[in-house]
């Protein structure tokens, strides 16, 4: 081996090591760690958050009834109704349509409307007696299918308890002889 030979080697040897040597700066440019702004774990408490509030606002008392209707607004209330005059007639002698007419409904016997066919729910509810008083009205209101499991009222339920006594004062005009509102 002449030293021309031994020279090759030696820069062959040499230049390998460069070349892994910057594969290696490289690599630290490429995959620098990040390292975390705030050491340690998250930890879940910003996920409970949320749900501590919901089951607190679960929790809170709802307002009573009476108490509801004694400061609701029938006229608030007649805006309410327009989701039920797609099926409901409200004057005083209206015809029955999708459902029956509710002129007076507050104290009438429960599927009472004249002429009206009521889905066997109904029929079975009204034949155990009891009339549409506020507390019943407000909770199939609230929830119809929850209420009366096999109505054929085609309608989810107004879940705000405040609107649905604004809709209850505007039902209680209907009348001749406006029920008492409850104590
Ligand atoms: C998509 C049509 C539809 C809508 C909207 C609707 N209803 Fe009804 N409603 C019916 C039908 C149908 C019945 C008869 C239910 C049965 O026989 O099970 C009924 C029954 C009732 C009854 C019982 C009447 C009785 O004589 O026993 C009341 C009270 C009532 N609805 C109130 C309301 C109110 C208040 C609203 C609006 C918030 C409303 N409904 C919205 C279709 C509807």
């Amino acid at each position: 081996m002449d030293s021309f030979e031994l020279n090759k080697i030696a820069g062959a040897l040499l230049g390998t090591l460069l070349f892994v040597m910057g594969l290696g700066m490289l690599g630290d440019v490429i995959f620098a760690p990040h390292k975390p702004v705030v050491a340690g774990y998250d930890l879940p408490a910003a996920e409970d958050a949320p749900k501590a509030g919901a089951a607190q606002a679960a929790a809170a008392p709802a307002v009573p009834l009476p108490q509801l209707l004694a400061k609701a607004d029938a006229k608030k209330g007649e805006a309410q109704a327009k989701a039920c005059a797609a099926c409901h007639s409200f004057d005083k002698g209206g015809a029955n349509k999708i459902g029956p007419a509710l002129y007076g409904i507050v104290d009438r016997a429960k599927a009472a409307a004249p002429g009206f066919g009521y889905s066997a729910a109904s029929k079975e509810a009204a034949a155990k007696g009891g009339k549409w008083d506020f507390a019943s009205l407000d909770a199939f209101i609230n929830n119809p299918k929850g209420y009366l499991p096999g109505t054929s009222m085609g309608y989810a339920g107004l879940k705000d308890a405040e609107k649905r006594a604004d809709l209850l004062a505007y039902l209680r005009t209907l009348s001749d002889n406006p029920a008492p509102l409850p104590q």
